[in-house]
């Protein structure tokens, strides 16, 4: 007998970043992101268990990706001691995302957490479980999204996410994301997220490298300090609509101190590139004079998410159109905006 499963996941984009890890993807400090929406990864997979051929395939858009591989069968392996079918199953996935896998922007958040997700609804589908999937479950699937790629862990909530133990956050974990929603005004729930893609180039050191770098890195510990003292400020701020200032001031303080990790280990690498730094002086500017807030973060890559209020969309949208598409990649960006969390689809 199969089993299928498919589900929609999206992105997410981190505020306050992660970046160092041990264990087994346990991040040295608590993080915090949005969820995004048009950014999503879309999965079906098919599972036949206690077949006597067990065997792997990974297609995207219906055709071979053996890419892709490695990092599934690391995944597969992390978890069949919760899964004991993995082992003897024949299991094929098939996914595609919303946005070009060219366009630069990580898609292992919003992959690992459809495949978390597809796979826990297999295992609940072969032992007969078929309750209504409470907050224990959404936990757990986030603890086994972890296991793919730590940010996944964030992606499978709505609106936004926190990540990492936190002591005054009841239920906060190293080991999973909790939801954040209610801890957020309004404002934030409707958020925008428009993702300059500045560069459509693969990423040159992957994200295991930058965290390991961490591990030797001089700035290592003032830089958990300070991304646990700009998680609180973060999350108070955010309580209410009146300081947005200062939500941007960290956020872009957050965005240029990943950089500066970057640019400051024993072998340092610059993943920004001229048109970040030019859009990021056209968004002080454009916000000095039109009191518009507008803020930039960067994920670990060149291209820049802009975050603003819906309010403002249609003002930023037609000023990104004339005066920051000239920096992005054939001005190509993507408008998004905070997002509901996954979504089941079969
Ligand atoms: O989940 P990983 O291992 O790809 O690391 C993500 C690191 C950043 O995207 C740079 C920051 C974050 O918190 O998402």
């Amino acid at each position: 007998m199969a089993y299928l499963s498919s589900w929609r996941s999206p992105s997410n984009i981190a505020l306050v970043k992660y970046w160092g890890k041990y264990g087994v993807q346990l991040p040295r400090n608590p993080s915090l992101s949005f969820t995004l929406s048009a950014c999503h990864t879309d999965m079906k997979i098919i599972v036949t268990p206690e077949t006597s051929k067990p065997e792997l395939i990974v297609l995207y858009d219906g055709k071979e990706r053996p890419s892709f591989e490695p990092k599934i069968k690391s995944f597969l392996s992390l978890v069949q001691d919760r899964f004991s079918w993995i082992p003897h199953a024949s299991v094929v996935i098939d996914s595609t995302n919303t946005f070009p896998s060219s366009a630069g922007i990580a898609s292992s958040a919003s992959a690992m957490s459809a495949l978390a997700l597809c796979v826990t609804d297999i295992d609940d589908q072969i032992n007969a479980r078929n309750g209504v999937p409470d907050e224990q479950w959404w936990r757990n699937v986030s603890g086994i999204a972890r296991l793919g790629s730590g940010s996944a862990c964030r992606s499978v909530f709505p609106v936004a996410s926190l990540w990492g133990e936190v002591a005054t956050v009841a239920g906060s974990s190293n080991f999973f994301g909790i939801p954040l929603a209610d801890r957020l005004s309004s404002l934030y729930h409707s958020y925008q997220d428009t993702i300059l893609i500045v560069s459509t180039e693969e990423k040159k050191i992957s994200s295991s490298a930058g965290h390991e770098m961490m591990n030797k890195h001089a700035y290592a510990e003032s830089r958990y300090d300070v991304a646990n003292k700009n998680l609180l400020r973060l999350l108070d701020c955010m309580h209410s609509d009146n300081e947005i200032d200062l939500f941007m001031s960290i956020c872009e303080s957050e965005a240029l101190q990943l950089h500066a990790l970057m640019m400051s280990g024993d072998e340092p690498f610059i993943l920004i590139q001229p048109n970040t730094l030019s859009i990021i002086r056209e968004v002080w500017n454009f916000r000095k004079e039109s009191g518009i807030p507008v803020c930039f973060t960067l994920d670990a890559g060149p291209n820049v998410h802009l975050l603003y209020p819906a309010a403002h969309k249609s003002i930023v949208l037609s000023w990104i159109e004339n005066n920051l598409s000239v920096f992005c990649a054939d001005g190509f960006y993507i408008s998004d905006e905070i997002g509901g969390g996954p979504e089941k689809l079969l």
